[in-house]
């Protein structure tokens, strides 16, 4: 199927820009590809379906033709899908437990005997929760997540099926640890972590051989994070990650006892960051989650091997581990992207961690202006575009994919959701005065589609995402119940 789509697309092509282009046609190829863009067309002057007919030659001839015009809803929008960089899919039945336990009890308590449950014995508690979790997220307008699953192999396996299955594009970490002295029923030997680390990748690569190429899974080295991986382990998974082309994912920094014990575990290392470069884990694809407490040294480090980092604002607050300085990051030249990291974070939905992406810099800058009441401490405050670019095309740089998705662009995949902000669903009220109307290009009218993008982050959630493309398929159609959806009983 080709589908041409109309209406108002809004995205951020750079992270001071955005981009608000009403009157918009789309063409996507039935590779799920955008092979046409063409801005402002009025479809007064002539029929879209004529004019695109008239004015383009798609690579292959078209046999299924469709149009699908939203251009008469002032209130609708495309939006490039989010990325969300952070996530932790075993852990979703937890979300919203133990507020305010420090990390490293939290995890004893609550997070190593979850994800040791997921095991063979009961892989349909495994498959209830994995299709909960990427359906509530796919729900939310993710179409790209790195997840971590656990250390076990058959679990690990099933995930990656339900990610094809239900047709999100994802990142398959299986958690590597090869000692856990808090919790040791929950650690894997460093042979059994590479043995089952190689069979995932093996499974992913030949059960889904054209997945890997189209990139819609890829298997992700995960060392959980320095303290529960041995020096051997962390040099191997560099090693690993080089010779087979893999991006990595880890946490560093997030809380002050973590970074006290890392420095205990590895005492001849400078820092934190130190020690994940030492053994090349800080790569072009490397996602560094939570990085709160990093020294400047770190930043340059992390800046000079241009990894990426996933800010969890709601985890982070969640679990008191502080307020990480974006702006700081940003000003490092570091790409910053969002990552939920279910359960320490408690929303599934990457809106809602832009939202709370600004709260947190308002607070830092709230902070810093009692101790220093003379300065406005702007400069640490997160504007809305910036935020919106970091759940989109910086989530798609973290993951090594900004050439294939994160912004509308001829040559991308469509990988998309449809905004509403009015309708039935709606989670907010809009006024009749702010509904951009008049001419539709115009400054008026896009400056109250701006407005609107306010409303968007501040009131909306999961009732605003009406339509979920992945690839060019549909994955998400609030308006038609699709027929294996999950329903809870
Ligand atoms: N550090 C190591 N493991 C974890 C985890 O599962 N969640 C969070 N938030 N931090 C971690
Ligand atoms: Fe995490």
């Amino acid at each position: 199927m080709y589908t041409l789509f109309y209406g108002t697309f809004i995205h951020t092509p750079s992270i001071n820009e955005i981009e608000i282009r009403t009157n918009t046609l789309v063409g996507v190829d039935p590779t799920g590809r955008i092979d046409f863009i063409r801005y402002n067309y009025s479809k007064s002057d002539r029929d879209p379906v004529k004019f695109f007919f008239t004015n383009h030659t798609p690579s292959e001839p078209i046999k299924n033709f469709n149009f699908q015009d939203h251009s008469n809803n002032p209130l609708q929008f495309f939006f490039p899908g989010f990325v969300d960089t952070h996530i932790h899919a075993s852990q979703y039945p937890n979300v919203g437990i133990g507020i305010g336990v420090p990390l490293l009890d939290w995890l004893k308590e609550y997070t190593f005997p979850t994800e040791n449950a997921f095991k063979q014995e009961n892989m349909e508690m495994a498959r209830d929760v994995y299709t909960k979790v990427i359906n509530r997220t796919l729900q939310n307008g993710t179409t790209c997540a790195s997840y971590f699953t656990t250390i076990d192999l058959p679990t690990t396996e099933l995930f990656s099926d339900l990610l094809i299955k239900y047709g999100q594009r994802g990142f398959v970490g299986k958690v590597c640890m090869d000692h856990n002295e808090p919790y040791p029923e929950y650690a894997e030997s460093f042979t059994d972590c590479i043995d089952v680390q190689q069979k995932i990748i093996n499974y992913i690569d030949q059960k889904y051989p054209k997945e890997r190429r189209e990139k819609l899974i890829t298997p992700i080295i995960t060392p959980r994070f320095a303290p529960v991986c041995s020096e051997p382990l962390l040099e191997t998974l560099g090693m690993v990650s080089k010779s087979q082309n893999l991006p990595i994912q880890t946490h560093i920094a997030e809380n002050l006892k973590e970074v006290e014990l890392m420095k205990e575990l590895f005492p001849k290392f400078e820092n934190y960051a130190s020690v994940y470069d030492h053994f090349s884990l800080l790569t072009n694809r490397t996602i560094l989650a939570h990085a709160v407490h990093l020294t400047d040294k770190e930043c340059e480090i992390i800046s000079e091997r241009k990894c990426s980092i996933s800010h969890c604002p709601t985890s982070n607050t969640f679990l008191s581990s502080g307020e990480a300085p974006v702006k700081k990051y940003l000003k490092h030249n570091i790409n910053v992207s969002l990552g939920t990291d279910l359960s320490g974070g408690f929303e599934s939905s990457i809106l809602s961690i832009m939202k709370h992406s600004i709260l947190v810099s308002h607070h830092l800058a709230i902070t810093k202006r009692h101790s220093d009441p003379k300065k406005e401490h702007k400069d640490d405050k997160l504007s809305i575009n910036e935020v919106m670019y970091m759940a989109t095309l910086g989530g798609a740089k973290a993951v090594g994919l900004s050439d294939m998705v994160g912004s509308f662009e001829v040559g991308k995949k469509w990988d998309a959701q449809l905004i509403d902000l009015g309708g039935k669903d709606s989670s907010m009220d809009i006024f009749e005065w702010q509904v951009p109307s008049g001419k539709v290009v115009s400054k008026e009218y896009t400056d109250k589609v701006e407005q609107l993008l306010g409303k968007w982050v501040f009131n909306g959630d999961d009732r605003n995402c009406r339509k979920v493309w992945v690839n060019g398929k549909v994955v998400i159609d609030k308006e038609v119940k699709r027929e294996d959806e999950w329903v809870l009983v």
